[in-house]
């Protein structure tokens, strides 16, 4: 074949394949895929900065931003070069063996967080798994000898930490548990910021206290700082790792580089993913030296984490964060955003609450929130409705004041035009207050992970 007609030949493919019309794209997902998520009509076939464009020239500014992944946008010319670049070079190469961008990377992570060291995961949820595992290895390496390690871990009451088995077992809510249950033993949950209930739990088997420092799929509840003061001074004090999962919350999205630094301790272990490949698949560990001692070769790994591709691009968008200032303007915009929901409480009853920091912001409604996504998304906004009634807002870092205010205006005539949703329960209907504690946890949601109550 000469190479004219190979060229033609690849063209062709790549007409047919952006060819395929919506309808065979949602037979055969429906026909082929695993039935785990539930998806509106639309396919995007692409996005240029903060907006998503479909496969028929719909245009969508997108306040969801990838659930906080994509926070330069789509197609960010500083990522789309160092993607291809990277692609030519060694898209993989194996953890065997040194790379040119881990330890640059890493050495950039320690920096921004104040850690010592780190490990590169795969997803959000590897991350947690790996981070549990240095906190039962450390106690184990501590343990005295002949005493049985502590393993007991504590996670809060409204956490979502991920899907696989150690991660499901610390994350609250009983749906995403039940179906495979038993989990991991030995997990326990402290109410969301009740210190009593923290030091009442926190006895001397605990290895880990795992929390999101500002909870995201919860519904944006940030931790208090007299909570996280207490959590740092019982796990000093009982040996434990305190574990701050900044996943969703971290890496720039609250106008600091982790959200955790608006206290004046820090964590021992910190996890993270989403954002920091621009939405290739990344996820890191990061620890203090000593809960890093616990590890020695062979004893963790993974065959895919932080190879060069996904390295490289991690530099470059934590270096993008940094020379385009994304923090700051994360800190404005949410400022300006902040202002303009607050505007809308007052205007709509069925608004209670605006609850976050920087670009990760929540609004609390006394009714269901799933109608305003999807009329939302017949106008061309996304954005995304969690635990029913909060819509979450996480749009890109370097969102303008012009899409502030496009998404302020959109928002708003959703609100006029959409009829009112059904009510919430009358439980969650009782403010914001009440919202803010999420449900209680029973005994029978508990038993397969929970200490037996004697051993509280
Ligand atoms: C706070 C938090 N932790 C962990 C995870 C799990 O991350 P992943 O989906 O990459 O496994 C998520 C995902 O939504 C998250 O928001």
């Amino acid at each position: 074949m000469t190479k004219r007609a190979a060229k033609r030949g690849a063209a062709n493919r790549d007409v047919a394949y952006r060819g395929v019309s919506r309808a065979t794209i949602r037979r055969d997902e429906a026909r082929y895929l695993m039935n785990t998520y539930k998806r509106p009509a639309v396919v995007f076939t692409h996005g240029k900065g903060s907006y998503l464009y479909d496969d028929r020239g719909g245009k969508y500014l997108d306040f969801l931003g990838g659930i906080a992944v994509n926070s330069l946008g789509y197609s960010h010319p500083r990522i789309v070069k160092v993607v291809r670049r990277e692609a030519g070079r060694a898209i993989h190469l194996s953890n065997l063996f040194h790379n040119q961008f881990q330890g640059l990377l890493a050495r950039k992570l320690a920096a921004w967080s104040g850690l010592d060291r780190v490990f590169f995961t795969n997803s959000g949820t590897e991350a947690i798994e790996g981070a549990l595992k240095i906190a039962r290895a450390y106690a184990r390496a501590q343990a005295a000898n002949g005493s049985a390690p502590k393993t007991r871990i504590l996670a809060l009451t409204g956490s979502f930490h991920g899907r696989t088995f150690g991660s499901l077992t610390i994350t609250y809510p009983a749906k995403y548990r039940e179906p495979f249950m038993p989990l991991v033993p030995g997990a326990d949950f402290v109410k969301f910021n009740d210190i009593a209930d923290l030091e009442a739990r926190f006895d001397s088997g605990v290895c880990a206290l795992v929390m999101e420092t500002i909870q995201g799929e919860g519904g944006i509840f940030p931790v208090s700082e007299a909570f996280w003061n207490r959590a740092r001074e019982l796990a000093t004090e009982r040996g434990a790792a305190l574990i701050a999962d900044e996943i969703q919350c971290g890496l720039g999205r609250t106008g600091r580089a982790f959200a955790y630094q608006k206290f004046k301790v820090l964590p021992d272990i910190v996890t993270i993913a989403k954002p920091i490949a621009a939405g290739l698949p990344l996820g890191a560990i990061l620890a203090n030296e000593v809960f890093s001692s616990a590890l020695s070769p062979g004893m963790h790994g993974t065959t895919f984490g932080g190879g060069p591709l996904v390295c490289a691009t991690a530099l470059e968008v934590l270096k993008t964060i940094e020379d385009e200032k994304l923090m700051k303007n994360a800190r404005e915009r949410g400022a300006e955003l902040v202002r303009g929901l607050k505007e809308l409480t007052g205007r709509f009853d069925f608004v209670r609450e605006v609850r976050g920091e920087g670009l990760m912001l929540g609004l609390d409604l006394s009714v269901e929130g799933t109608p305003f996504v999807e009329a939302a998304l017949e106008r061309g906004l996304i954005m995304n409705c969690t635990h029913d009634h909060i819509l979450r807002f996480l749009p890109p870092l370097n969102i303008r004041s012009a899409h502030v205010k496009e998404f302020l205006s959109k928002l708003e005539s959703v609100f006029v035009e959409t009829p009112r949703p059904k009510s919430i329960g009358a439980e969650s209907a009782k403010g914001a207050a009440k919202v803010a504690t999420p449900p209680k946890w029973t005994p029978a949601e508990s038993r397969e992970t929970a200490m037996p109550l004697a051993a509280r």
